[in-house]
């Protein structure tokens, strides 16, 4: 049977999120399924600012070293996340209170870590979730102390930083209209101010009762539009509920939120996995109908047993969403994904 980079090879690169337990390469079986199924990798969490600049004048580049050495040996490309994002920011810079200290920080970061990675990645997450639900730019202490220009600011450095790298705007429900419009004024911003970007990430963090596929349509097309690629960056889809107002794509307002529920640690029922397997069946349809606007699909973790959901809204609870299952078993959606090719 095929392999996902195998079945979509020029049509768009496949990628992988992972964290340092697959690069310390102890599980043979997982490292299989990476190598066999991906083009690339993105680390889910090692390229972030709280673990690669943990104080004010040191880097810890330990783990993202061993990321691209890694990645080099196995000859996967390596997608980097992220360099600027209110989330995950090591405690020094949460506690900043004046201007300057955060503009030395911004500008120092982007030139150090992307000028160290310059050649060696394909692309970096310049930007990650600078906008709010209705498309205005969202409040964090970027925007309060730099002002809005701060992602252009950031595209600007991480160009002088790496010439040789793509760069990227991310963001989740981005497909929805009225972000997506403020991210089409985002990247206009960029474009209009003369500065380069060569891509919009769409992050897809979906449920399976709710993937908007006509806004999903709508949003390739026009992104696509703006001259500028179009990747999916961190596909997964929760089959629990999540509460009402979680700040993520996989609200499901059809079901009782109960932030114990948590009703299939004895497998997935078969209308649930068959929802799941329709799902990114028809995500990965409309993938390659639109494949010449875009440039990768990466999955948000290789398999059932390591996905953030499982922790996300809520700790402790058993997800589904991803490919492969806890014993590392391709899914029936594997298979049908396999088959729309
Ligand atoms: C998540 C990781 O998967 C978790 O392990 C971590 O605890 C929190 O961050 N949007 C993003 C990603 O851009 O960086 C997030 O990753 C998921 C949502």
């Amino acid at each position: 049977s095929g392999t996902l980079k195998d079945t979509f090879k020029g049509n768009f690169t496949i990628g992988t999120a992972i964290n340092a337990d697959q690069i310390r390469e102890r599980d043979p079986v997982c490292g299989k399924i990476i190598t066999d199924n991906f083009d690339a990798v993105t680390p889910e969490n090692i390229m972030k600012a709280e673990v690669i600049h943990p104080e004010w004048d040191r880097y810890d580049f330990s783990l993202s070293d061993k990321l691209v050495d890694y990645a080099k040996k196995h000859n996967l490309e390596v997608n980097g996340h992220t360099l600027i994002w209110h989330s995950q920011l090591p405690s020094f810079v949460r506690r900043m209170k004046d201007a300057d200290s955060v503009r030395q920080y911004f500008t120092n970061h982007i030139k150090t870590v992307a000028s160290r990675y310059d050649g060696k990645l394909e692309s970096w997450d310049v930007v990650n979730e600078a906008l709010e639900e209705d498309g205005s730019m969202r409040r964090s202490i970027f925007l309060e102390k730099l002002g809005d220009n701060f992602v252009v600011e950031a595209f600007k450095l991480a160009r002088q930083a790496s010439p040789n790298t793509k760069l990227y705007y991310n963001d989740y429900n981005i497909e929805e209209p009225a972000k997506r419009a403020g991210a089409i004024r985002l990247i206009k911003k960029i474009q209009a101010a003369g500065v380069h970007i060569d891509g919009v990430g769409i992050q897809g963090h979906w449920n399976i009762n709710h993937i908007p596929l006509k806004h999903i349509e709508d949003a390739i097309t026009e992104f696509s539009a703006l001259g500028i690629k179009v990747a999916f960056t961190e596909l997964d889809l929760s089959v629990l509920p999540s509460p009402p107002n979680a700040t993520g794509a996989d609200v499901n307002q059809n079901v009782q939120y109960d932030a114990k529920l948590n009703p299939y640690t004895e497998g997935l029922p078969d209308s649930v996995q068959q929802k799941l397997t329709d799902g990114y069946a028809s995500l990965f349809r409309l993938f390659l109908k639109h494949s010449d606007k875009i440039g990768r699909i990466t999955m948000w973790g290789v398999h059932d047993g390591q996905s953030w959901l499982n922790n996300w809204p809520v700790m402790g609870r058993t997800n589904y969403p991803l490919l492969f299952d806890r014993q590392l078993k391709p899914k029936p959606a594997f298979y049908q994904v396999l088959k729309i090719k």
